[in-house]
């Protein structure tokens, strides 16, 4: 090893020269390093250093030492990655699981699971479906159509708890045990690693008089539960804004008597919940599967950078709350393919459908009302 560098001039590329360079001399370095004031990412990379290190005896004594003092998670979780690249070794593995018990953690989980199931692969897709479909009826029933793993990507619009006129659910715990069962339906037929987009926003239960008070319902919250407890884990979540002149006023009185506590400020967003669908695999192993190469139009094209997307809402004569068409060309364009099999469980006046068409998708749509689907079996919809 090279003369020993002050600790003020650690960088992490100096760590990780030492840990390719394996020897008893740095591994003592490393250990210096670990004993002494060092930011944490280079620390981080210290612990990972010295888990890359030849001797394994001296790896397994500094995680078994240092594993359950306090510590910062980070270093935790680099201490756990070595115990599992080792765990062939009894010691090694026991180690991991006193690991596991004693911090109980979900990342730790999570590490574990890709893990052991490193050399999973996505199952290449079978398009059994080859033509866009058309199920009416309820799609908690309907779906069962669709065979498990057939579908690349999910987007919707829920029906709103108790807004709009097609809502005839008796209480709230019965509209989310409802969604719950059509999005355990959902996490079936959907390929694993693949995408689900939840387009929510809060509603409101009109008061039945002046002397009651309204309920309003954070329903994104909500589904947040229900899309954990059906297969699904939070990715991102996406906020549509709508310009403020095309939303319901609900800041009039206190604009009018400026009395704190009376503001209720206009509601100009809706939340996209992106959620993925569990998977052995990272998600690089389903990007794999496609040849996509951008054209030079594709690779010019400009696109949205942040998690904010500005699109004026559409309204529609026989439907009372349609996609903006604009919403269901980006969805499609960031997460789906050409050729990709695409499902709206809820699909109304079948906006989504028709951009994906467009969009040389196939679409399968989902809908109980057939007065807002009629005439889509003209599109070259197969009903079914
Ligand atoms: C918010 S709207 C979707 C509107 C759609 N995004 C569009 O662009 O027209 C929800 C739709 O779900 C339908 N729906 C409600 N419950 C359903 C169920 N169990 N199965 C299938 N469709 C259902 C409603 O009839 C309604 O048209």
């Amino acid at each position: 090893m090279k003369k020993a560098d002050s600790t003020e001039s650690i960088t992490i590329e100096k760590v990780k020269a030492l840990g390719k360079e394996k020897s008893e001399e740095n591994f003592d370095r490393l250990l210096e390093l670990y004993n002494s004031e060092l930011a944490i990412p280079i620390k981080r990379e210290v612990v990972s250093s010295i888990g890359r290190q030849k001797n394994k005896e001296r790896i397994y004594q500094f995680i078994s030492e240092r594993a359950f003092e306090k510590t910062y998670m980070e270093f935790i979780y680099q201490m756990f990655r070595t115990t599992l690249y080792h765990s062939k070794d009894e010691r090694f593995r026991e180690l991991s699981e006193r690991i596991m018990e004693h911090y109980d953690n979900e990342v730790l989980r999570k590490m574990k699971y890709y893990y052991e199931n490193k050399r999973k692969k996505p199952k290449p897709p079978e398009h059994l479906i080859s033509k866009p479909t058309l199920l009416v009826g309820d799609s908690e029933s309907t779906l069962s159509r669709i065979n498990d793993g057939e579908v690349q990507l999910i987007f919707t619009s829920p029906p709103y708890y108790n807004a709009r006129e097609y809502s005839d659910y008796t209480s709230y715990q019965v509209y989310l045990d409802k969604m719950k069962n059509v999005l355990r339906e959902c996490s079936r037929v959907l390929e694993d690693g693949r995408f689900i987009i939840i387009n929510v926003s809060p509603v409101i239960t009109k008061r039945p008089g002046r002397e009651f008070e309204s309920v309003r319902y954070p329903i994104h919250f909500d589904f947040h539960s229900i899309l954990q407890q059906t297969g699904f884990y939070f990715v991102d979540e996406i906020i549509w804004i709508k310009p403020e002149s095309s939303v319901k006023d609900r800041v009039g009185g206190y604009r009018q008597t400026r009395k704190p506590l009376s503001y209720k400020p206009n509601c100009i967003t809706e939340s996209l919940m992106v959620y993925r669908k569990t998977a052995p695999f990272l998600l690089d192993e389903n990007i794999k599967q496609y040849d996509f190469v951008p054209s030079e139009e594709e690779k010019n094209e400009p696109f949205d950078t942040s998690n904010c997307w500005y699109i004026a809402p559409k309204s529609n004569r026989n439907h009372p709350a349609v996609f903006p068409e604009e919403l269901c060309r980006k969805v499609l364009k960031y997460y789906s393919y050409a050729g990709d099999v695409v499902l709206d469980p809820f699909a109304g006046s079948g906006t989504f459908g028709k951009v994906a068409q467009k969009m040389e998708r196939i679409p399968v749509l989902c809908e109980l009302n057939e007065q807002y689907v009629k005439g889509l079996g003209d599109e070259g919809y197969d009903v079914i």
